[in-house]
């Protein structure tokens, strides 16, 4: 929301003195004086109207977990653990996932209650990069590697995949770098050769690695350098 319109919805204030209070640089946030009335600000930022407080800010809360397969990438599900059931941390309901993984997928997931970043990390346009290691139940072929560079159709969608690449590894084992978040996206990749994936783990999103330190349904808070990794330029 506009720093403009936050301070308007006030009870204190009115439009014409909100103008005021920017262009008397009275106003800050997180610690900076705001005279833009356009200047963004979120539930997570502090503001200040000459030193008092109007918004605390909410800290920002992320994490990485080791998702092990046969868990749920969901907040809530009646017959299955989810991934928030591995997660010991206050005020669970206010976090989400970002880019969920299959049941039986494991590997990096991401956990937050930023939706401006998640929504960062996951929409196609940013073209974050996700590296998966696949095993399938027939060999991969080198036509596989054309395919997936050039990109499968998904008649459901209508859309052909952007272009992924893949390295073979065996002859029944590959590593899969994409850059979108399809619905069952690299089974469907696999599918579009009739083969079927028997194990999908994600190794990393964009700069992100899985910590090697985590055993499955473990999970840990990222560090302020790789949440920034991540955090879009002002325009987008
Ligand atoms: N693609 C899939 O098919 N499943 C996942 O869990 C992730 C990507």
């Amino acid at each position: 929301m506009r720093v403009d319109r936050f301070l308007s919805n006030l009870p204190q204030f009115n439009r014409q003195q909100v103008r005021l209070l920017l262009i008397e640089k009275r106003i800050r946030v997180d610690g900076q004086v705001i005279c833009d009335p356009r200047h963004e600000i979120r539930a997570f930022s502090r503001i200040e109207f000459d030193g008092h407080v109007l918004q605390a800010g909410k800290p920002a809360r992320y994490f990485m977990l080791y998702k092990p397969p046969g868990c749920v990438s969901a907040t809530q599900d009646v017959e299955h653990p989810t991934v928030l059931d591995l997660l010991d941390e206050p005020d669970k309901h206010d976090l989400h996932i970002a880019g969920r993984l299959d049941f039986n997928t494991s590997g990096l997931l991401l956990i937050t209650n930023d939706g401006h970043w998640s929504r960062h990390v996951t929409q196609p346009q940013t073209k974050m990069p996700k590296v998966y290691y696949v095993e399938t139940e027939q060999e991969i072929t080198e036509a596989y590697i054309r395919k997936f560079s050039e990109g499968v159709y998904f008649a459901f969608e209508d859309l052909t995949t952007l272009p992924a690449s893949l390295e073979l590894l065996g002859p029944r084992s590959a590593r899969l770098s994409i850059v979108e978040g399809r619905y069952h996206q690299v089974k469907r990749m696999f599918g579009f050769f009739d083969n079927k994936v028997v194990r999908l783990h994600r190794e990393s999103i964009g700069p992100l690695l899985l910590d090697s330190q985590l055993a499955p349904g473990e999970y840990r808070a990222l560090s302020e350098r790789e949440v920034m990794q991540f955090q879009p330029s002002p325009a987008n």
